[in-house]
């Protein structure tokens, strides 16, 4: 748990409620939590979801790991103390982005279970949607999209998840997305139809 090191700080209530916004919206702000290997599908995958979400009138937004990692996490690398920090963060933009009634993608490996609990804990009860993309190592390896299984085999790579550090498989995720078996479409698809049943989209 990150230290709180700011004193005399004082929370100031917003005049718009997060309600507010879900009006304006037409609908209520979530997190859509995309975790697995590096090389699952997690990114073309929640960029496939936010399409279909923006082309039906979502206000929608994509958070991505190699993406964010040039940016506002650029000082992290890929230790377990590091790992942790920039799943904390994200879980804190995505959690601004749930309270501005926008459903926001995740794609970050985010190995440790414990940091994922954390995140769900930042959120109502229903807002984080913890989607496990479900490929074998083999499979990810095989694609091996960026060249960087080859380099972690060759130990060019250290602390490489899967290889040479840990991934901790979510026990009880809101949706596991078969990648091994399935294309992107057929996936996407999958989750715009929890997102229907469960209320968060209009039917
Ligand atoms: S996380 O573990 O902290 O959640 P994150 O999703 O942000 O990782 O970044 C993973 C991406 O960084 C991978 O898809 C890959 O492109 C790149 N990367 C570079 N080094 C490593 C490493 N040692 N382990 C995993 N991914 C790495």
């Amino acid at each position: 748990m990150a230290e709180q090191k700011a004193t005399n700080v004082t929370w100031h209530a917003h005049n718009i409620t997060r309600e507010d916004r879900q009006k304006l919206n037409g609908h209520r702000g979530a997190v859509l939590w995309f975790t697995g290997l590096s090389g699952c599908g997690k990114s073309t995958i929640a960029n496939a979801v936010d399409q279909l979400l923006h082309e039906r009138g979502v206000h929608t937004f994509v958070l991505d790991g190699d993406n964010i990692r040039m940016g506002l996490n650029k000082n992290l690398g890929f230790t377990p103390e590091d790992r942790t920090e920039n799943i904390r963060r994200i879980g804190e933009v995505s959690k601004l982005f749930a309270d501005a009634a926008t459903i926001v993608s995740t794609a970050f490996i985010s190995p440790y279970k414990a940091d994922r609990d954390l995140v769900r804990a930042l959120l109502p009860q229903g807002e984080f949607i913890e989607i496990m993309v479900q490929a074998s190592l083999e499979t990810c390896e095989s694609r091996d999209p960026k060249g960087l299984y080859k380099k972690a085999r060759a130990g060019e790579i250290k602390n490489f998840t899967g290889i040479s550090a840990p991934y901790e498989a979510p026990e009880n995720p809101e949706l596991v997305l078969d990648s091994d078996n399935k294309g992107i479409e057929a996936l996407a698809r999958e989750v715009i139809a929890y997102l229907t049943t469960k209320g968060i989209l209009p039917a």
